[in-house]
C-alpha cells in the first residue's frame, strides 16, 4: 500500500485522516462542534456535515462565537482550473454555499488561473485560462446568492490587490516556503512566490475568513496564520473536507488528470453508468451465490460511499442499504445500479443549471453588489 502523502499538489495512499489531524495540528469536528452549527444556522445541516465527511478544522468555534457576538465571518474558497471538473471539486462549494445560506456570509471565489501553470510543465497559460472560464460556469451553476459572491481570476485582478499581496509576501521568508511546500533550488520563482496569491483573499475584510476546502489546501493556512495578526488582519479559520476517492478504491482521491479515477460534472447518464459498473471498486464477493451467503463490505464500496458522502440524503434509505448489502440481499450490480442513477440526477440538474449559468457569471464576476464594490476598491 502506498505510503500517505497529503500536499497540496499530491494526494496519494490511505489517507489516515485522524493523523493529518495530529501532523497538521487542526482539531476534529466533534458532535458538540456541529450541535452549535445546527443551533446558530438558518438550516439543517448537510449530509457532508452530519456523516462526517467534513471532518477537521482550524478554530471554527471561535468564528462562530464571533458571529454570536455579532462578528460576522466571510467565507473563501477556490477551484485551480487543470483538467474538467469533477465530482470531488463541488464539494467545497457545496460546503460554501451551505455556509452562505446559514449565515447570510460574504462570499469570495478565487479562480487560480494561473497556478497549474506554474506547477506543471505541460500546461500552458493559456490552457489553464481557458479552462478557467469553463469552471467558473460550473461553478456559478451551483447557485450562490449573486450579490454576496464574488469570483474573481488570479490573472485578471491581479491589477488591483497587488499592494496586498506584496505586503503580505514582505512579512514570509523562502526558509518557511521551502519547509511549508518543499520548494526546492529546482522550483520555479513564479511558484515560489505564487502562495501569496491564495493567501491573499483572507485579507478580503477585517472580519474573520472561514475557508471551506479539502485538507490539501491546509498549509496555505498555516502561513496565513502567522502573518495575519502582524497585518492587522484575524487568523484564517478553516473547515476541512476528506477526500471523495477515486473510482479504483479508498486510496488517495478522485483526480482530473486521471480520466478513468473521476466522474465529470459534463458527463452524461451512459458515461456515468458505464464508468460505475467497469471502475467502481466493489465491496461485494466474487460471485452471486458467495455474496448471498457471505454479504458484502459497505465500508469499503465506493457506490456506497459516494451516496453516503454527498448523494443518498435520506438517513433511513442509507441505512436500509447499508444493512441489504451487508447482509447479501443486496447484489454489488443493484447497488452500482442506484449510484449511477442518484449521480445522474444530481448531474443532469446541475448541467440544465449550467445552461443559464452564464448571467450569473456575470453578476458574480462584475456587476452584482459585492462585485462592484470589489472592482471599486482601493487597495493600498
Ligand atoms: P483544486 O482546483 O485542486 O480543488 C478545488 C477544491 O476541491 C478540493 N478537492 C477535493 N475535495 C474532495 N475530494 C477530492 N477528490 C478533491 N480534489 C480537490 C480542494 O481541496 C479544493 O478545496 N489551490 C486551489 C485553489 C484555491 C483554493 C483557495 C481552494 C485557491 N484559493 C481557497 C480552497 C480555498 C486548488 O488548486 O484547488
Amino acid at each position: 500500500m502506498a505510503e500517505m502523502r497529503v500536499t497540496p499538489w499530491t494526494v496519494e495512499g490511505k489517507i489516515e485522516y485522524e493523523r493529518l489531524i495530529k501532523e497538521f495540528g487542526t482539531a476534529p469536528i466533534n458532535d458538540e462542534l456541529l450541535e452549535e452549527l445546527k443551533m446558530l444556522a438558518k438550516k439543517p445541516l448537510p449530509v457532508f456535515l452530519r456523516r462526517g465527511f467534513f471532518f477537521s478544522h482550524r478554530d471554527l468555534s471561535l468564528a462562530l462565537k464571533e458571529y454570536k457576538e455579532g462578528k460576522p465571518f466571510f467565507i473563501y474558497t477556490g477551484r485551480g482550473p487543470s483538467g474538467r471538473m469533477h465530482l470531488g471539486h463541488i464539494l467545497s462549494f457545496l460546503m460554501a454555499k451551505w455556509l452562505q445560506e446559514a449565515f447570510g456570509a460574504n462570499l469570495y471565489i478565487e479562480i487560480t488561473d494561473d497556478e497549474k501553470f506554474l506547477q506543471k510543465k505541460e500546461y500552458t497559460l493559456k490552457k489553464t485560462r481557458e479552462q478557467a472560464d469553463k469552471d467558473i460556469l460550473d461553478i456559478a451553476a451551483l447557485g450562490f446568492d449573486p450579490d454576496k459572491t464574488f469570483i474573481f481570476k488570479d490573472t485578471e485582478y491581479i491589477g488591483r490587490v497587488y499592494p496586498l499581496m506584496v505586503r503580505a509576501a514582505k512579512k514570509v521568508t523562502f526558509s518557511t516556503m521551502k519547509a511549508v511546500f518543499g520548494f526546492t533550488n529546482e522550483t520555479n520563482v513564479g511558484l515560489i512566490f505564487w502562495p501569496m496569491y491564495q493567501v491573499m483573499p483572507t485579507f478580503f475584510e477585517k472580519n474573520r475568513a472561514l475557508i471551506p476546502c479539502a485538507i490539501d489546501q491546509d498549509p496555505y493556512w498555516r502561513i496565513q496564520r502567522d502573518i495575519a495578526e502582524g497585518l492587522g488582519y484575524k487568523k484564517a479559520a478553516a473547515i476541512h473536507g476528506m477526500f471523495l476517492p477515486p473510482l479504483q478504491g479508498v486510496e488517495g482521491k478522485m483526480s482530473s488528470s486521471k480520466e478513468e479515477s473521476a466522474i465529470y460534472l459534463d458527463e452524461d447518464a451512459k458515461t456515468v453508468r458505464k464508468k460505475i459498473m467497469k471502475y467502481a471498486f466493489s465491496g461485494g464477493q466474487p460471485t452471486v451465490e458467495e455474496h448471498r451467503k457471505k454479504g458484502g463490505n459497505p465500508d469499503i464500496d465506493i457506490s456506497f460511499i459516494y451516496l453516503k458522502m454527498l448523494f443518498e440524503e435520506d438517513d433511513k434509505k442509507l441505512g436500509e442499504i447499508y444493512n441489504a448489502y451487508k447482509s447479501g440481499e443486496m447484489l454489488t450490480g443493484e447497488l452500482k445500479d442506484y449510484t449511477a442513477k442518484k449521480i445522474t440526477e444530481f448531474l443532469e440538474k446541475h448541467q440544465e443549471k449550467k445552461k443559464s449559468a452564464e448571467s450569473l457569471v456575470k453578476k458574480m464576476m462584475y456587476d452584482g453588489k459585492l462585485a462592484k464594490e470589489m472592482w471599486e476598491r482601493v487597495y493600498e
